[in-house]
């Protein structure tokens, strides 16, 4: 699919670059990206025992209490697939659902579930659209950064918020969209020459030609949200914001002069937190 195709219409746009960060995804487990290699059986064998820990952002672990009581707690892990904090959640004792745009990101939570014999289902979909769960399905959605890859995010948090019983809880990473405003390939003083208008949009901050050589890459197509959608969205979804903490990430050369990952604990007020 080339980028006159995704931009033919506005109405089908959404299924397009879906369509087009499916193969991304599928392509980049081929190629070994970071967030696609899966837990090794030491890592299960160590969270069985209670030893475990998980990341909604590059490095920085989640605190433990963030999670509340895991034994038997329903998780959906949202657009968190590549065999990696799905099955590290079932080890320690959740009934885990993944949800990604992936198969190939699917099958890697999928190898390492029947390797162990964990409670994780699979479901191939959409963030953005959780129609397939009835209201109250989860007790905890884990949505580790990747919301960079749809347009809108908003409805991610109203369906995250609709999914989750009263009293559940959200657990989030987001890029700070001012990481968005620099040429992630740019070195030295280039690393830090401000270049796109926020907030960003990879089908309509780059140059035709640019957009091009990008998805002959076959890299992702990513959008830069405001912290009004990330965080005011999240408030707007009906959700209250417990706590969050910042993070960075190795061999980046901007993250040495910021931290451009968020995460945060959210919760749907009712029930028992
Ligand atoms: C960086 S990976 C996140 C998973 C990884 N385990 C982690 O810790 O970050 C981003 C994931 O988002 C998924 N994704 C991208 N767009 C999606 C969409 N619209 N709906 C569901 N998943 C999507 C990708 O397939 C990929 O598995």
């Amino acid at each position: 699919m080339g980028p006159g195709q995704l931009l033919e219409q506005e109405s089908a746009s959404v299924k397009n670059v879906s369509a087009y960060n499916r193969q991304a995804w599928d392509g980049l487990v081929g190629r070994g990206n970071q967030w696609t290699l899966p837990v090794t059986d030491d890592q299960v064998d160590a969270a069985r025992r209670g030893s475990w820990e998980v990341v909604l952002t590059p490095l920085k672990p989640v605190p433990r209490g963030w999670f509340g009581e895991l034994a038997g707690a329903r998780i959906l892990c949202l657009a968190g697939a590549g065999g990696q904090q799905g099955p590290i959640l079932a080890a320690a004792g959740a009934k885990v659902t993944v949800l990604d745009n992936s198969p190939a990101q699917l099958a890697r939570d999928e190898q390492v579930a029947r390797r162990h014999g964990l409670d994780v289902r699979t479901e191939l979909g959409l963030m953005q659209d959780l129609s397939r769960f009835p209201d109250g399905s989860f007790d905890l959605v884990f949505h580790p950064v990747s919301n960079c890859f749809v347009q809108d995010v908003l409805p991610v948090w109203r369906e995250a918020f609709r999914v989750l019983v009263p009293g559940g809880r959200m657990l989030a990473g987001f890029c700070n969209p001012v990481l968005f405003g620099f040429d992630p390939n740019a070195t030295g003083e280039q690393a830090l020459t401000w270049k796109y208008r926020l907030p960003y949009s990879d089908l309509g901050s780059r140059s035709p030609q640019d957009l091009e050589r990008h998805m002959a890459s076959g890299e992702p197509l990513e959008f830069g949200h405001s912290l009004e959608d990330q965080i005011g969205g999240q408030l707007r979804a009906g959700f209250v914001l417990g706590q969050m903490f910042e993070d960075t990430a190795m061999d980046w050369e901007l993250a040495e002069y910021f931290p451009p990952f968020i995460a945060t604990l959210a919760l749907k007020p009712g029930g028992k937190v």
